[in-house]
């Protein structure tokens, strides 16, 4: 199989196992549904699920479910006839038409209102549909990837959610854990976005120095990756510096790592912290040896030295 289009990075044995699910589901036509955190990384996983499959390159078409009015949703899942409705002045074909052979994804599927869940749940158990004011039933040829930040079954216990549409659902589903559920996943994640967007900012060769590292591993992400990754992009562009230190990022980051203790940790002496400053660097520069120097501000011999005394690399 040819290389995805798309990467899905994972670390962490958490994270390995969601891509482990995603690349067996890949390979079927089943509906998936998949679950998490605002930023961890649902659509991206989608979007992956779609590019390891045989259907890759048929269509993927996404619906936001929460952003659209639920009318809007309706025409845009069946399309509709002209004349459907006031406005309706030609022939629109839905997603789920255009999908054909692909994949279409619901994203906040728990948003889509009461009716259209009737009628999807309809759609989903006949795998047919007609468009909205037409007559010819149109079989459906896409798989369905659904994405949800809400606990469903919780919004089935309160009635908000249809329990047998629920069930059509949640055949194959991927729980994709927040990011400090990863904390494997933390720095090569940084290490990735940092290096997309230095080549997006122009700023190729930016590295994160030892107390971002320790900084971005004690903070718990609440907006997971997509809060990581604007953090970064706002480092950047708010400084011209070649090393990304702490104070380049948002005070509420400092204080909350400070307010945990998780920038202090136990006391140790001052031997260790040098050594662990400076086996972190290499690790992090892929133990470049004047790259390291300069973001732990010590000349190329001292480094030299250094790391022999303390054996590393
Ligand atoms: N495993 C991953 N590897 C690399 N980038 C990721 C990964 N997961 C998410 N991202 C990036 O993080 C951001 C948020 O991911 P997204 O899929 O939109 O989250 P969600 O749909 O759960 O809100 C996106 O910019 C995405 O490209
Ligand atoms: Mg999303």
């Amino acid at each position: 199989m040819t290389a995805p289009r798309i990467a899905w990075l994972a670390n962490d044995d958490a994270s390995r196992r969601v891509l482990d699910l995603a690349t067996k589901v890949a390979a079927t036509s089943t509906t998936v549904l998949v679950t998490g955190e605002s930023g961890s990384g649902k659509d991206q996983l989608a979007r992956l699920i779609h590019e390891l499959s045989p259907r890759r390159d048929a269509p993927y078409l996404k619906i936001d479910c929460a952003s659209l009015p639920p009318e809007l949703v309706e025409s845009e899942l069946f399309g509709h006839e002209k004349g459907a409705f006031t406005g309706a002045v030609e022939r629109k074909l839905g997603r789920l038409e255009l999908a054909r052979g692909g994949a279409i994804v619901l994203d906040e599927v728990a948003a889509l209102a009461p009716p259209i869940q009737s009628k999807l749940l309809r759609v989903l158990e006949e795998r047919s549909f007609e468009r909205l004011g037409g007559t010819e039933t149109l079989r459906i040829d896409a798989r369905l990837i659904a994405l949800t930040n809400a606990d469903l079954e919780r919004l089935v216990a309160a009635g908000r959610f249809r329990e047998d549409l629920f069930f059509r659902l949640h055949v194959f589903t991927i729980a994709v854990p927040a990011l400090h559920q990863r904390p494997a996943d933390i720095l090569p994640l940084a290490e990735e976005l940092l290096a997309r967007l230095a080549t997006v900012h122009g700023r190729v060769g930016i590295a994160f120095d030892h107390a971002a590292c320790r900084l971005f591993e004690a903070y718990p992400w609440p907006g997971n990756i997509r809060e990581m990754k604007n953090a970064i992009e706002r480092a950047l562009v708010f400084s011209s510096d070649p090393v990304l230190r702490p104070e380049h990022f948002p005070e509420h980051i400092r204080s909350a790592v400070a307010l945990t203790g998780g920038a202090h940790g136990p006391l140790r002496s001052l031997e260790d912290i040098e050594h662990e400053a400076i086996a972190a660097t290499l690790e992090a520069t892929r133990y470049k040896i004047t790259k390291s120097a300069e973001i732990l501000g010590i000349s190329r011999k001292t480094l030299l030295e250094k790391r022999k005394k303390y054996g590393l690399g």
